[in-house]
């Protein structure tokens, strides 16, 4: 009896499963087949009653009915429905998404754009020259001559007798001098190099950005407001600083600009060398020599320049205490700005 019944089950799935034809019905059949309360569950029910003799036939004709059901389901499952029962368990849309690592500008770029921002805001340009220079541009033409004690100021690469790596940026002034006539005004960006021993203050390749500004009555005054302007822009207004005398070949006078060291405040500490006082740029009135060399006419025009290292101005802003970070592109430096 029961083998009877078992062939009009499988005859009743064969029949439903031709005309299964989407999910939703595939859904139906495994609740009347295979569900708990299903068909073949039933029948598996009745097994028990089976004489015991006629038990191991019925079993065995039980299980590959089970078998093929299964199967046949199995197999239209993958056609129509498997999608969504995988999808709805797989993804969860109410999850926050996963963060992507995004780059970002390094922070030697991210100081030099506030720097030309804040320049380009007073009026200045921006340009850029050479990293490999002549001897006349990075020296002679800056009031440099030859065996001048001056040059031992700049700890220089020769590639040849006449070719240096630029030791400043410096030697630009003098490049947009000789193509431009007054007023001038403008910045120069740019990689140095020097020959020193690496260390957490000073490193062989490091970057700088002049300024210059010529015109007729350029005052030292005028110097001071531009860059003072700039201080307070770049480190905020509540700044202290003060100008100190100084020599530069290419400058007459020279000064160089402190502001209050930012470890003790002006205190006196290690960072400031217990001055209070922290040197962020040179500067100064171009020298009437320089003009010489790209012929300007220094009874007519007068000018100032200036001039800082780009990584010491970062590292003064962020207390960063050795230069060498900027270079090792190591992550757990570059992510933090
Ligand atoms: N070139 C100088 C240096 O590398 C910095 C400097 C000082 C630049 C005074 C200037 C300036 O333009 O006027 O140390």
């Amino acid at each position: 009896m029961l083998f009877e019944e078992i062939d009009r089950v499988k005859q009743d799935f064969d029949q439903d499963i031709k005309e299964a034809d989407s999910d939703k019905k595939l859904e139906l059949i495994r609740i009347k087949y295979l569900s708990r309360k299903g068909l073949v569950t039933q029948l598996f029910g009745q097994l028990k009653s089976v004489p015991k003799a006629d038990k191991p036939s019925v079993g065995k004709k039980l299980n590959s009915l089970r078998q093929e059901i299964t199967a046949a389901f199995n197999n239209l499952k993958l056609k129509y429905g498997g999608d969504d029962k995988v999808s709805s368990a797989a993804i969860d849309l109410t999850l926050p998404g996963s963060k992507y690592k995004t780059g970002s500008k390094h922070l030697l770029i991210q100081t030099l754009d506030e720097i030309k921002n804040i320049f380009k805001g007073m009026g200045f340009s921006v340009y850029e020259g050479p990293e490999l220079e002549s001897d006349f541009y990075n020296f002679e033409a800056l009031n440099f001559p030859p065996d001048h004690p001056a040059r031992d100021m700049q700890d220089t690469f020769f590639v040849s007798d006449d070719f240096v790596l630029r030791t400043h940026t410096t030697p630009v002034q003098i490049r947009i001098m000789e193509k431009l006539k007054p007023p001038v005004r403008g910045i120069m960006p740019g990689r140095v190099y020097r020959n020193e021993a690496i260390s957490a203050r000073s490193f062989c390749m490091f970057h700088q950005v002049d300024g210059i500004y010529v015109d007729t009555d350029v005052t030292f005054a005028e110097l001071k407001g531009t860059l003072v302007s700039f201080a307070k822009q770049f480190y905020g207004t509540d700044l202290k600083y003060r100008f100190r005398p100084s020599y530069f070949p290419f400058t007459e006078p020279s000064a160089e600009m402190d502001i209050t060291c930012y470890i003790c405040k002006g205190k006196g500490c290690r960072v400031c060398k217990k001055t209070g006082w922290l040197e962020i740029l040179g500067c100064g009135m171009v020298d009437p020599n320089v003009f010489k060399h790209v012929d300007y006419d220094s009874e007519k025009y007068t000018g100032y320049a200036f001039g800082m290292g780009i990584e010491r101005i970062a590292m003064l802003k962020y207390g960063i205490d050795d230069i060498r970070m900027f270079f090792e592109n190591d992550h757990r430096f570059l992510k933090q700005f």
